[in-house]
């Protein structure tokens, strides 16, 4: 029975993640929120669905996560197949503030606060979920547990960690993107914790692989016309790079259908890397 817990499942495409995952009654799925409180859909869908768990863990609250551990060790005999660490702060689109700007307008408590919640959340609480994961992943890529040894195992177990093209060093060349800096350099990090991981363990049978999910449409509320400006300069920017893109984001049902393929093959050979929803570098 594959086991998977997903972060951040409240809503967007980690509530997606679970929605998919779920739809095979031989998964169990654990959704793991920061507010039970709010987190209607996910609730109705544990409710439909006997193999969907709900757990409250915050990302930045390491004991919390331990607890949720031991939480699905409890209903999997130990082990856990695959982790994804989806939840993030995702950095309000002030278009404004490019790093410049915080100094022009002496909002440097608002550049700090920014980069804390941004590395907090996206670097530091990827770190926390993958530690307090890590026994029962090891678990199931154990070859005293699983029926193959570790340097054949056929199914390895995965930390899946979900990072963004804007986080890409090469694509913001390309797009001359100075926005939402805080947030971007917290992916471009989250990256190379990812490659940090997949160095740990490169004698293990456990994959570490950070997954961009294309540009998708997970708003919740209608954008401001600010927000609309720069979600149009945005796109001009990209169909520059990407000519044969047309320009319009993705929905969380496409982009986890793409990423659950990805997902699936990918192998201890892949660990480490950073790739799009495209199994590649192609963004969106
Ligand atoms: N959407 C895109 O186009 C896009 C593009 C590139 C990368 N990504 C990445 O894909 C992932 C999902 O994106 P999304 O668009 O679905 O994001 P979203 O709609 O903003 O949802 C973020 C999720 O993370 C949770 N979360 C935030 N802080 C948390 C914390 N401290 N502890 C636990 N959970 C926390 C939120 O919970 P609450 O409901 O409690 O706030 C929510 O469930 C993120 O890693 C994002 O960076 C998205």
């Amino acid at each position: 029975m594959p086991s998977y817990v997903v972060t951040g499942a409240s809503r967007g495409i980690g509530l997606q993640f679970v929605r998919q995952l779920s739809a095979d009654p031989s998964n169990t799925v654990f959704g793991l929120v920061r507010n039970k409180g709010t987190s209607q859909r996910l609730l109705a869908l544990a409710h439909a669905r006997s193999n969907v768990h709900v757990l409250e863990a915050d990302v930045t609250d390491a004991a919390r996560l331990r607890a949720a551990a031991a939480e699905v060790a409890k209903l999997t005999d130990g082990t856990l197949d695959c982790l994804v660490n989806n939840a993030a702060y995702v950095q309000e689109t002030r278009r404004a503030y490019d790093l410049t700007t915080y100094s022009e307008k002496d909002e440097d408590d608002l550049l700090a606060a920014d980069f804390d919640a941004a590395f907090r959340v996206n670097v530091l609480g990827v770190a926390y979920a993958t530690n307090a994961f890590l026994p029962p992943l090891r678990a199931a890529a154990s070859p005293f547990t699983s029926t193959t040894s570790a340097s054949t195992a056929a199914n390895p177990a995965k930390v899946i960690t979900l990072s963004s093209g804007i986080g890409d060093v090469d694509l913001t060349r390309a797009l001359r993107f100075a926005g939402q800096a805080a947030y971007c350099a917290s992916k471009a990090a989250v990256n190379m914790l990812v490659a940090k991981y997949a160095a740990r363990f490169a004698e293990e049978p456990l994959v570490f692989l950070a997954l961009s999910p294309g540009l998708v449409d997970t708003s919740t509320r209608a954008p401001t016309p600010e927000e609309l400006e720069f979600a149009v300069e945005f796109i001009e920017r990209g169909k520059e790079v990407y000519p044969e893109w047309d320009g319009r984001p993705i929905s969380p049902e496409v982009s986890v259908r793409a990423m659950l393929e990805v997902i699936g093959k990918v192998g201890r050979e892949d660990s480490g890397a950073f790739v799009s929803h495209w199994g590649n570098k192609q963004w969106v």
